[in-house]
């Protein structure tokens, strides 16, 4: 077995399929978004969100500022969305021409399949990444099938 080295991780870990969300909040300029799918719940009782926001994030600066942040799950007709905020583009340009709305004091994206505000709890190191944690103040959902991702692609479910 060779050691492991960063791309085969990505693409061992790009084996999982997992759902994509746009984690949002509001910061000293104006709404933030990134693209994430290291998220997840953390506790029913109480209620608590996890997402795994990289050191360099502007969204994770957002976010600490606002000590809010939102986590929008994205339906299958939302990949357009995904691309975007997956981007260093100017903050200002991922929001241009999306459909959103201000919820809980967080900005989320609208039609979204599920909607999870929360108010940031815990900041964790974890190497060049940040694991926040939050407790669970919103809550919106709605049906249809999810974006995927697996494998480096946006995938249909099944
Ligand atoms: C499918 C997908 C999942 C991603 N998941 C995460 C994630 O969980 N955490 C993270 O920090 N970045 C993740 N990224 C990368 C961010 O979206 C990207 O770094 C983005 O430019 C951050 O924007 P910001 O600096 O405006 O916050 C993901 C990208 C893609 C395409």
């Amino acid at each position: 077995m060779s050691p492991p080295d960063p791309a085969r991780f990505r693409a061992a870990m790009g084996m999982l399929p997992t759902g994509v969300t746009i984690v949002t909040a509001t910061g000293p300029d104006g709404p933030a978004g990134a693209t994430a799918n290291a998220v997840c719940s953390l506790s029913i009782e109480p209620m608590l969100m996890l997402a795994c926001l990289d050191r360099g994030s502007r969204t994770l600066l957002a976010v600490q500022a606002a000590n809010r942040f939102g986590i929008s799950v994205l339906h299958a007709g939302q990949e357009q969305i995904a691309r975007s905020f997956a981007t260093k583009a100017p903050v200002a340009d991922k929001w241009a021409g999306v459909a959103w709305s201000e919820r809980d004091g967080i900005p989320a994206i609208d039609d979204a399949l599920a909607w999870i505000a929360s108010d940031l709890r815990d900041v964790i190191a974890g190497g060049d990444h940040v694991i926040v944690t939050g407790e669970v103040t919103g809550l919106e959902t709605s049906e249809g099938d999810p974006l995927v991702f697996h494998g480096g692609g946006y995938r249909p479910l099944g």
